[in-house]
């Protein structure tokens, strides 16, 4: 079943995406060489519940850690660890969840520290295009494939790979509810959307193969080339003429 929520709900869910934001605009001017990853998930968590939040991700299925942090070839659910520090030429990936008032909200972004390669660079130029480029098929009365395709589609000019064991979701009352929505897919296919639908539209690409894999820790995935992968991810409400943005300024 996918969750309809009135403007009122969606209101809440813009308050609780309003922290997800302020949460990595924060985070964002603390990631630079020498800081690990554990230092960056501490704050997180702080910064969450200061601002009357509860780290979605923290307990989720067991998962250890305030928000994820994943860098480099890591795709998703990175673990912030004290062993492990940010170098100049890394991108990281944040990838936050509120609960507030009881609505979650959810946002990725993926963060070059220093000066990064010619490769990362056009892996994040067009991982952040993407996702744009998914939203704006979104409005009420279209199939939700629509964004699906035009997400592969660019990714695939650009010579990106695209993930495809992970996927965007509704997100509300729960972090991740119905529908999927993948980042590969064919126009005139998937659910209709309609006004109040919220889901979170989020692109994982990679710079080399799409296969990715788990580390022993049961949470890391890793592309299996080694190739980096980023992340750029909104959660939005379905409208009649369009989309709205809930995890922005
Ligand atoms: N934003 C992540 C997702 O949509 C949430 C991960 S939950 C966690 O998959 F438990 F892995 F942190
Ligand atoms: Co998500």
């Amino acid at each position: 079943m996918i969750n309809i929520y009135s403007d009122e709900e969606i209101e809440i869910i813009k308050e609780s995406g309003h922290i997800t934001y302020m949460c990595h605009q924060y985070l964002k001017e603390l990631l630079s060489p020498g800081v690990t990853t554990k230092y960056i998930d501490d704050e997180a968590g702080k910064f969450i519940c200061e601002h009357g939040g509860i780290p979605s991700c923290l307990g989720y299925e067991g998962y250890p850690g305030n928000i994820c942090i994943s860098i480099n070839d890591e795709v998703v659910h990175g673990i912030g660890s004290d062993d492990v520090i940010l170098k100049e030429g890394d991108i990281v990936t944040l990838d936050i969840c509120t609960l507030y008032k009881g609505y979650h909200s959810d946002s990725a972004w993926s963060y070059a520290i220093g000066k990064i390669n010619k490769e990362k660079e056009h892996l994040m130029y067009h991982t952040e295009k993407a996702l744009y480029v998914g939203l704006k098929e979104l409005k009420a009365g279209v199939p939700l494939g629509n964004a699906s395709a035009r997400i592969e589609q660019y990714a695939k000019k650009h010579g990106l790979g695209v993930v495809r064991e992970l996927v965007g979701h509704g997100v509300g009352h729960e972090l991740h509810e119905a529908p999927d929505v993948p980042n590969y897919g064919k126009y005139n296919t998937g659910v209709m959307l309609k006004p109040g639908m919220v889901i979170a539209v989020e692109p994982m690409l990679t710079a080399g193969k799409r296969d990715v894999a788990m580390l022993d820790d049961d949470w890391t995935i890793v592309t299996q080339d080694g190739s980096p992968a980023a992340h750029f991810e909104h959660t939005v409400a379905i409208r009649e003429d369009g989309y709205e943005i809930l995890t922005g300024e």
